[in-house]
């Protein structure tokens, strides 16, 4: 059962400001695995989704850098649907993963280890706030993926300032989206790697 005193709110929980797992939190895990552990099974395949979330994660920002970068017009018909379709999978493999986490993942961690509580609440917590990040980041490709179609064949002035717009406010999301994951993911592995590899 989760502590009634675990704030996920205070800076030091939550994962937009939290530098690490915090002092309390990591006295209630497993001890840490030896540097040289190898994976296999149920944790390798884990490693390999989240190595995947995190590529994927940098790339978007960086696409939505070249496509404001770009001087070609004509590129930028190239560009859009890309870089939504890249939108679009990594926001379905993201919350496909999470929905495997916090239904199958994370339950069966507490059966087993109900001293995780407080750790796995925090991780499902982190997953609201990256819920609605993802959110963000589906809403802004819908919007470029709107303006790209409807754009003329020779880009007028008015397209590609909001081909832009739209670009910006995808590239805010996915670099915030970013910069969640490589906490959200390095913390939940600390967390969850030596769990799974006693189960
Ligand atoms: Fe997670
Ligand atoms: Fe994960």
């Amino acid at each position: 059962m989760t502590d009634p005193l675990f704030d996920y709110l205070a800076p030091e929980n939550h994962v937009e400001k939290r530098a690490g797992i915090s002092a309390t939190l990591k006295a209630q895990l497993h001890e840490p695995l030896d540097a040289n552990t190898q994976y296999h099974g149920e944790a390798a395949f884990w490693l390999q989704i989240h190595q995947g979330l995190l590529r994927t994660s940098a790339t978007l920002p960086n696409w939505c850098e070249q496509f404001l970068a770009e001087k070609t017009t004509d590129r930028l018909y190239l560009m859009a649907p890309r870089i939504c379709n890249l939108a679009t999978q990594l926001v379905q493999h993201a919350h496909g993963h999470h929905h495997i986490e916090d239904d199958h993942f994370f339950p069966v961690f507490l059966r087993a280890f109900p001293q995780l509580a407080n750790p796995i609440d925090l991780l499902e917590k982190d997953h609201e706030i990256l819920s609605v990040v993802l959110d963000d980041i589906e809403n802004a490709t819908k919007e470029l993926s709107h303006v790209s179609q409807n754009a003329t064949s020779q880009i007028t002035t008015a397209e590609k300032s909001d081909l832009f717009t739209k670009t910006e406010q995808l590239q805010k999301a996915a670099s915030s989206l970013d910069r969640l994951f490589i906490r959200h993911i390095g913390d939940e592995e600390e967390i969850c790697l030596p769990t799974l590899m006693r189960m």
